[in-house]
This record gives C-alpha cells, structure tokens and sequence, in this order.
C-alpha cells in the first residue's frame, strides 16, 4: 500500500490542524512545511517534528516531491496559491471556501484536470466521524425515506456566514441529498431587501458578499428539499451550527463544535413525549485511530477520506465536482438574494452574481473595509445606520 507524501503550505492554526492529521495517519508522511514568516515555520516545525522547512513553495515541491499539498492559508490566496501548486502536477487541498466565484472553482478543476491530479476542500466534518455516523444510520434505514434537512451557520452576518461557513453547512447537507436542482433564497439588510448598495466587500478577505439574513430554500432530487439558514444572531454561536435531517420514519441531528450527532426514532418531536427520545450516535472513527493523540479525529477522517480516493482513483468527496457543486449554491443563494428569483443549478453565468448585479446598477466594485469581522461588522452597522 502506497504512503502518501503530504507538505503544508501555511502554518498557521489550520497549518497545525491539517499537519497534525497528515502526521498521524498511518498511510501519510509529513514531509515539509512552509511559510514566508520564519516564526511560524520553525514553531510549527519544532511542533511536528519536520525537519525540511521552506520560504519559497515551488522549490518546497522540487525538492521534496509531495504527493498531496495542504493549503491553510488566508482566503484570497487560495486561488492563486491552488493554480500555482497544481501548476506542478500535484494533488492539492485548499482550506474553505476554495474561492472567491464560480470561474475560480471552474478553472482550479480544469487545472487539476490538465495536470492528471485532484483537489479537494478542506472541510473535515463532512467526513468526521459523527457525521459518518449519521451517514451509518441513515442507509440502515433508520430514518425512512429522507424528506426535508435544516443547516445553520454560527450566526455571522450572512452573506460572510455563507462565504465562511457555507462550504461546511452545505456539504452537510448534501452528504444524505444527492445534488441540488435550484436555489430560492430572500435576503435582509437593516431589515429591508437587499440592494445592490448593500452588496460590500466580505471580512477576513472572503470576496464579496450581501445580505445581514439570508434564508434560503433548496431543492434536490426524489422531493428532498432543504432551509438554509443564516440568520445573524447578537453573538456567534457554535449550538447553532446544526444540521437536521427528517425522514419518513425519524431525525437525525449534527453538530459539529460538539463532535456528535443524535437519532429520534420518530418523526414529529414533541419536547414530553415518552418515546421522543434522542439517542447519541457512536462515532465511526478512521481505522487505527488513537483517542489518545489529541489529534481531532475530523483531520483524521479527513486524511483518511483523501487516502482512499487517491487509492481508487476518485476524488475527495469534499473535492472535484462536489466542491464545484457546493460553490454553485453558495452563488446560487446569493444570485437569487440580488435578483429575487429562483435559479436553476448548475448556473449558466460564473461570474460573481454580486459583481454582475451592481455593474448593472452602474456601480463599481465594493470600497474596501475592515479586514477583522469586529471591526468589520462596527463599519457595516455604521452603514446600515446611515441608510
Ligand atoms: N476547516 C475549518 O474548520 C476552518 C476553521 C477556521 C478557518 N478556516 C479557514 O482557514 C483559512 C485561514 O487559516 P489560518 O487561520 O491558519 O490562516 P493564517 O493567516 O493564520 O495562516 C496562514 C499562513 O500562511 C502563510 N502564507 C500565506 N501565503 C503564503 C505563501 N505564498 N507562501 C508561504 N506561506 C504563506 C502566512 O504567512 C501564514 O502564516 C481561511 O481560509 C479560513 O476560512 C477553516
């Protein structure tokens, strides 16, 4: 059996995350780091126990020959930083939202598909153990037949909860769903509908977003359909990021920041019901997985799940079509938000929906703002006060 060689470019918080989970899987070696800041680099290094630490990404590649590189960086390199790996011949991953646009996601595929390899996001609960679990008991039957799923975010602002946590939310859902025909979503700011003067450039670099409340309505195959809800809530919540799956016959429940997920062996909950009970799911932990290392078990899975696809030839289920995919509804919410109509999936437009609308309201792109989603979200309220 093949050990993959895995490198991290960007050792970060979510450089030690990845590299943690590439270093403890038994089928994956951490063969190099690298960041421009020296501090980091050794700090992570000296973590981790890598000894082949670079400054410069293309000569890290060169001379270690990764097999599968990480990319934990700020959001507005990932782009550019996926397109010059991939550049390579090597297979990447790239931290959530892989982009900015539906164009970004279509040219980071043909890319991977020119040079022969795969990329994936970096979305581990998708494949954690808790919601493997869900996935468990969902095909033993233990729900019936699916018929209707709520996600939500922690309660940011939503157009910035759709580009940060979006990838996340969605692919939960889609997880039990199958694709996603058409989107109808209405989004608020101040309360009012959104116009193209409340389109403004995203916090913590994320591209371009609108809309303080966003719900949004998805339809899939076999009449499953889905609420997406990203309601700002006055402080961020992580209870809140909950995924909910109803079927004929019971519930499934998700949530992420308590690494579990629950079963109700019945379809309508009421709160004093005596059989209403929900259960806790065991989680399905990757094989040969050590409680004991303090590793997360998602960054695990997530190696794990990266590991097998490349054995079988497939891409990362949070990779390749299905990354493109879940973009397409994070710009579907927003394409319905700004021209308040359903859209079809996939889209025929790639360009920013946002973009597009303002630049037929003969306005330019968004003034920048606060970078910090803090300071950010003061500068917006300031605004949404003005209006
Ligand atoms: N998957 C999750 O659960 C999760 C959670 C939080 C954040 N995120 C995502 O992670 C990303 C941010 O990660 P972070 O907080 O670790 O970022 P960070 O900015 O703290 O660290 C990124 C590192 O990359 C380095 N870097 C940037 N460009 C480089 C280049 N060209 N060459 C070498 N090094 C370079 C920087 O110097 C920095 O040290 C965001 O995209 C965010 O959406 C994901």
């Amino acid at each position: 059996m093949k050990t993959y060689r895995a490198a991290i470019l960007g050792c970060g918080g979510r450089g030690r995350a990845a590299g943690a989970g590439y270093r403890s899987h038994p089928r994956t070696d951490l063969v190099a780091l690298c960041d421009l800041d020296q501090a980091r680099l050794d700090t992570l290094g000296e973590e981790l126990g890598v000894a082949a630490r670079y400054n410069d990404l293309d000569l890290m590649i060169e001379e270690t020959r990764p097999d599968i590189v990480a990319i934990p960086t700020a959001t507005e390199f990932h782009y550019p930083l996926a397109m010059r790996v991939l550049e390579h011949g090597v297979n990447i991953e790239v931290e959530k939202p892989p982009c900015w646009d539906l164009a970004e996601a279509d040219a980071i595929r043909a890319k991977a598909q020119e040079k022969g390899v795969r990329f994936a996001v970096h979305s581990q609960g998708p494949v954690g153990p808790a919601m493997q679990a869900v996935i468990q008991a969902y095909n033993e039957g233990r729900i019936g037949r699916l018929r209707y799923v709520t996600g939500s975010d922690k309660g940011y602002y939503a157009g910035y909860g759709l580009m940060n946590m979006g990838f996340h939310v969605i692919s939960y859902l889609c997880r039990l769903t199958g694709r996603c025909r058409s989107v109808a979503a209405s989004g608020v700011t101040g309360g009012r509908p959104v116009t193209p003067q409340d389109v403004v450039t995203s916090p913590s670099g994320m591209g371009t977003i609108a809309a303080e409340n966003i719900t949004a309505t998805l339809q899939f195959d076999h009449s499953v359909a889905a609420t997406l809800l990203l309601h700002r809530l006055p402080a961020n919540d992580s209870i809140a990021h909950v995924t909910e799956w109803y079927g004929t016959e019971g519930r499934l429940l998700y949530n992420y920041k308590l690494a579990a997920s629950w079963w109700l062996p019945h379809p309508h909950f009421l709160p004093d019901g005596e059989r209403d009970q929900w259960q806790r799911l065991e989680p399905v932990y990757p094989d040969g997985y050590d409680p004991e290392s303090g590793v997360w078990p998602d960054e695990v899975s997530y190696v794990e799940e990266y590991v097998r696809a490349l054995d079988e030839g497939r891409d990362h289920w949070c990779g390749g079509d299905n990354a493109v995919h879940i973009m397409e509804i994070m710009m579907g919410v927003f394409e319905s938000v700004a021209y308040r109509r359903q859209v079809d999936l996939p889209q025929p437009h790639r360009d920013h929906p946002l973009l597009r609308w303002r630049g037929e309201h003969g306005l330019d792109d968004p003034a920048p703002m606060p970078r910090p989603y803090r300071e950010w979200a003061a500068a917006e309220d300031a605004r949404i006060r003005s209006m």
